[in-house]
């Protein structure tokens, strides 16, 4: 059975005081809507402090990276072991990382690996470049970050995917429904190839990439789709909010 999931990815916004701000603003609305998991993502710095506040809700708390070493002289990195204690889950592979921060597919795996270790629910990001898209690539691209990501990785329990498509992270144009709903068809399809057809069955996978109050439904109404990973959109407490109520109101467990 798969319960729906809503993550918001806050990225590099927020000081301390926002975040403190934002959930507080989204708690009240959040805590009262059933069968969907909610989780926000904020930045590292304000984790602790969203802990706190979160405190006895239904609210979930989601990291936006990790490194893959446990500790040690490695500058400016939060290890698995750290945020296992703070958090239930964590982004690994985001295109922006994998973009600005050079992160490999040798990279990403070694991250879900980790996290996976650290017993941390990993948002396993995978999508294609808009020149891959047009080109017709999506299956061999999104195939490829898959099997890159999860190789030698024998259980992916608490794993969750989410499919963005790189040409709709932030710029307004979204997947269709359709579309989103046929890529991660194909997704689940490849982790039954790996993992077997009652792994794939019960994994999430999410849409994401432009996600907003007023398109949410279009995405977490189709069959495939799990919920979505939301970026801009979940910086609004009240934009936050509808998209979670929306997901509620589908009353889906797939
Ligand atoms: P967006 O970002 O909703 O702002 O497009 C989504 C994401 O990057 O996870």
């Amino acid at each position: 059975m798969r319960v729906p999931l809503i993550a918001g990815n806050w990225k590099m916004n927020t000081t301390v005081r926002e975040a403190t701000e934002l959930v507080k603003a989204m708690r009240p609305g959040l805590d009262q809507i059933d069968n969907v998991d909610k989780v926000v993502c904020p930045p590292f710095i304000s984790l602790a402090v969203v802990r706190e506040l979160i405190r006895g809700s239904s609210i979930k708390l989601g990291a936006q990276n990790i490194y893959f070493e446990e500790k040690g002289a490695y500058t400016g990195e939060v290890s698995p072991l750290m945020l296992a204690d703070l958090c239930e889950f964590v982004i690994i592979g985001h295109s922006e990382r994998r973009q600005y921060f050079n992160e490999t597919g040798e990279i990403v795996n070694k991250k879900i690996q980790a996290a996976l270790q650290a017993g941390l629910k990993p948002i396993l990001c995978v999508g294609e470049r808009l020149e891959e898209n047009e080109a017709g690539r999506t299956r061999e691209v999104v195939t490829r970050q898959l099997m890159s990501s999860l190789a030698a990785i024998d259980s992916i329990d608490g794993l969750v995917i989410a499919y963005e498509p790189v040409w709709a992270i932030g710029t307004g144009r979204a997947a269709t429904g359709e579309q989103a709903n046929e890529t991660i068809g194909l997704i689940r399809h490849g982790v039954a190839e790996l993992y077997g057809k009652e792994i794939a069955r019960d994994l999430r996978i999410l849409y994401g990439g432009s996600v907003t109050a007023g398109n949410a439904a279009e995405f977490v109404n189709q069959s495939e789709i799990d919920g979505a990973l939301v970026g801009g959109a979940s910086l609004k407490a009240s934009e936050f909010l509808s998209i979670v109520k929306q997901t509620s109101e589908m009353g889906r467990v797939k």
